[in-house]
């Protein structure tokens, strides 16, 4: 007796399948499978994807928006100084209530994966102690990976890189970094050089803020290839943001892509933050302050997009959505044909769960039981309709439903259903 059988939905590569599942894995995909099971559930119509990833965020401020106050310049700088003032009134519970209820919110989405940078720059590691515990919590039905995030700065802000090593021997899984935001260019540099060094000895993924600002100047992505390289974690290291290259001389950057492609360094995007942050000291024209996504798929470097923030002391908006996350960034870098469109689905899904080396992610026989059903035809009408969650089921358990809605319109001369659905061939 399998537990649990999706049939008859739409895979993101167009395929018609049922899936069956055992014990928390997928075991067979295709059309026609004829298992008992102790639930069938009809996917007819609807697409089912791997479960969205999301490969940044910061759990740790998430939900506190107005808490104590409202950023009023928008500034990532008022942002960090807000953030100072909240950690200083923050509780081991509060922390641990609100990452559990965004969690609630992610579930909801179809999130299942989440990378959260979790400040170290607090001598008693509060908010890393009520995360690892919300990662065991959440085990269940989320993973999540923790990254040791020093925001204040590793050598700016005293005791930084003490507390970074401190976090890592609690559990968390992935070495951060601000080489922006320390004192010097050459602080930053060095601090880049320090952090890859303690990953490369602990055998840990490293995942750098880098060079989250509109100077061109900001370098430290050319100075993170290197180390990847020399240090042999290729494949292992993602630098997020990476929004000064938006600003970059174009001579400097087509040495860069090759550099970044060559040490495998991954790049992540966060398009609902960088679009509102960036570019806020420009009059007009006004930097859209976003990396260069098509840019960088070019050269064959992985990008993924990610979340960034979710009502907190740098963004009041956000619902856990990553296609509200893959709509901004679409549109930003201008990623607007069929391939380009699917290609941000990807970025969401799949690319997103190569970035965070998430094992077993995927539709086929032997994978994790965890995916997402969608009111839509296909990728590209996933991310237009930011569509509907359906069913989420996570490690062979349903954790989401949403029976199908029928929204009516009540027009005089037009009633009837709406369907926002279109069948279209590209
Ligand atoms: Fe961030």
């Amino acid at each position: 007796m399998h537990d649990l059988l999706v049939a008859g939905g739409t895979l993101p590569n167009g395929e018609i399948a049922d899936i069956a599942v055992k014990g928390g894995k997928i075991v067979a995909v295709g059309r026609g499978i004829a298992v008992e099971a102790r639930e069938t559930i009809d996917a007819s119509g609807l697409l089912v994807s791997p479960p969205f990833v999301d490969p940044h965020f910061h759990m740790d401020a998430t939900l506190s928006y107005g808490i104590p106050r409202i950023n009023g310049s928008g500034t990532l700088l008022e942002g960090i100084a807000l953030w100072g003032e909240l950690k200083k009134i923050l509780t081991h519970e509060a922390v641990a209530e609100r990452a559990l209820e965004y969690c609630d919110w992610a579930v909801s989405m179809g999130l299942l994966a989440i990378r959260s940078h979790v400040d170290v720059c607090d001598e008693r590691l509060l908010a890393v102690d009520a995360l690892v515990e919300v990662r065991e919590r959440v085990a269940g039905y989320i993973d999540l990976q923790l990254v040791a995030f020093p925001q204040d700065g590793l050598y700016r802000s005293a005791g930084a890189r003490d507390n970074l090593i401190r976090a890592l021997d609690r559990g968390v899984d992935v070495v951060g970094g601000i080489p922006h935001f320390e004192r010097t260019m050459e602080d930053g540099r060095r601090s880049v050089t320090d952090l890859c060094e303690i990953a490369e000895q602990r055998g840990l993924l490293v995942d750098i803020h880098c060079d989250e600002t509109d100077d061109p100047m900001s370098r430290h992505i050319e100075q993170l290839a290197f180390e990847t390289n020399r240090l042999g974690l290729n494949g292992r290291v993602a630098g997020s943001h990476l929004t000064s290259m938006h600003s970059m001389d174009n001579y400097y950057v087509s040495k860069l892509l090759p550099l970044i492609a060559e040490a495998e360094v991954s790049a992540i995007s966060n398009p609902l933050i960088n679009i509102v942050i960036q570019g806020r000291h420009d009059t007009y024209p006004k930097r859209r302050g976003l990396t260069r996504v098509p840019e960088m798929l070019k050269h064959g470097i992985r990008v993924g997009w990610g979340q960034d923030c979710c009502l907190d002391p740098w963004y009041s908006l956000g619902t856990a959505d990553m296609l509200d996350v893959a709509f901004m960034g679409l549109h930003v870098a201008q990623m607007t044909s069929p391939a380009d469109m699917r290609k941000c689905f990807e970025m969401v899904t799949a690319d997103n769960a190569a970035i965070l080396h998430l094992e077993n992610y995927g539709l086929n026989p032997g994978c994790q039981a965890s995916f997402v059903v969608l009111d839509a035809n296909d990728p590209a009408e996933a991310v237009r309709l930011r569509a509907e969650r359906i069913l989420v089921v996570a490690k062979g358990n349903v954790v989401f439903r949403n029976p199908k809605r029928a929204p009516e319109l009540s027009l005089p001369d037009r009633p009837g259903t709406i369907d926002r659905r279109r069948k279209y061939s590209p």
